[in-house]
């Protein structure tokens, strides 16, 4: 594209390299690492939304590779450049050629990850609010199965790098469906019930599943942080499926949702409190805590895995 900052560069380079000789085009195009206020949050939004999923939203790494300036620095402008554009058979999106982002959004990007790490944002109520879509209302789900799926018998397959599911019959390994979700979903689990699935991706989507429906579909998704791995709806005698409960890495904190809808209702921090005095829910203890300190030990395991 005429006119954007890599083919100015490009052309700056070129005119300097005529005049100057070659050892002078290299230092030519050494990219601008001060980002105005614009810029930067614009990176940070490109970055905590679509990057911080992979790789840690303080870059220090989990499905994609650590990106910490010690490293940047080493690879270079062209090289993170070249790889925002193009990605990687190892599980890097191709940005660029895809058409995600621009060739001066990759520019931004390539500049920002030459910069220190910046803090990630907060993710409280009003975000989670705003990101929340509740597609179709428990009074307009169907009241029974509408569809022939065996969905004792499902798998559900995630698609990392496209950010979907692929629901697969048990019996004859036919696709059924692809469900766009949050990135490289990491948890899936199964209601009470048995007919919604909860999905939640690494950067904290959680898609709400109804295989009832006669095209399964989401009927209800949010956002409860920056990035989190793992989800759970209430399965004890009287609470099946009242609630739904996430925990996120970032912020550091797990939400309690309505386990029909997803609508927020509470969000808990665990920032800075050990494992021992989390008790989230003193007063009813014997009925909310068996399951949460049982998915929260799951959050944990996960943790140590990646
Ligand atoms: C779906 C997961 C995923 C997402 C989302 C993702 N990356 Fe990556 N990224 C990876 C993986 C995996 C690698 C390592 C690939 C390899 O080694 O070939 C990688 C590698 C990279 C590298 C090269 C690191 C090195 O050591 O050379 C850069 C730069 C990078 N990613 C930037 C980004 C940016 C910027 C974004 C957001 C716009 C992003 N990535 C989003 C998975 C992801």
């Amino acid at each position: 594209m005429p006119g954007t900052k890599i083919s100015r560069l490009v052309g700056v380079a070129m005119i300097f390299g005529s005049l100057l000789g070659t050892a002078f085009a290299s230092n030519a195009a050494e990219p601008n690492l001060n980002l105005s206020d614009e810029e930067r949050t614009q990176a940070n939004k490109i970055f905590f939304e679509r990057c911080a999923g992979c790789h840690g939203v303080l870059r220090k790494g989990a499905t994609g590779k650590p990106l910490t300036t010690d490293i940047t620095k080493e690879r270079g402008y062209d090289t993170l450049v070249a790889f925002i554009t193009y990605g990687s058979p190892a599980g890097m999106p191709n940005w660029g050629t895809s058409g995600e982002l621009s060739e001066s959004q990759i520019d931004l990007m390539a500049r920002y990850l030459l910069n220190e790490p910046q803090t990630p944002p907060e993710f409280g109520m009003p975000e989670m609010k705003a990101s929340w879509n509740l597609a179709v209302p428990p009074d307009k789900r169907p009241t029974k199965k509408m569809n022939d799926w065996d969905i004792d018998n499902l798998f559900s397959v995630t698609l990392r790098d496209a950010g979907q599911i692929a629901l697969i019959d048990g019996n004859t390994y036919e696709i059924k469906t692809i469900i766009k979700t949050g990135y490289a979903v990491h948890i899936t689990r199964i209601s009470a019930n048995g007919r919604y699935l909860l999905v939640i991706g690494r950067d904290a989507r959680i898609n709400m599943i109804d295989l009832w429906m006669k095209e399964p579909a989401t009927v209800a998704s949010i956002k409860i942080g920056m990035e989190a791995r793992s989800v759970e709806s209430s399965k004890m005698k009287g609470f099946e499926d009242k609630y739904a409960i996430a925990g996120a890495y970032w912020p550091p904190q797990f939400t309690i949702m309505d386990g029909h809808t997803l609508e927020p209702l509470k969000i808990v921090s665990t920032r800075g409190m050990t494992v021992d005095t989390q008790d989230y829910h003193p007063a009813s203890g014997a009925r909310g805590k068996p399951q949460s300190s049982k998915i929260w030990t799951r959050v944990g395991d996960q943790s140590s895995r990646r």
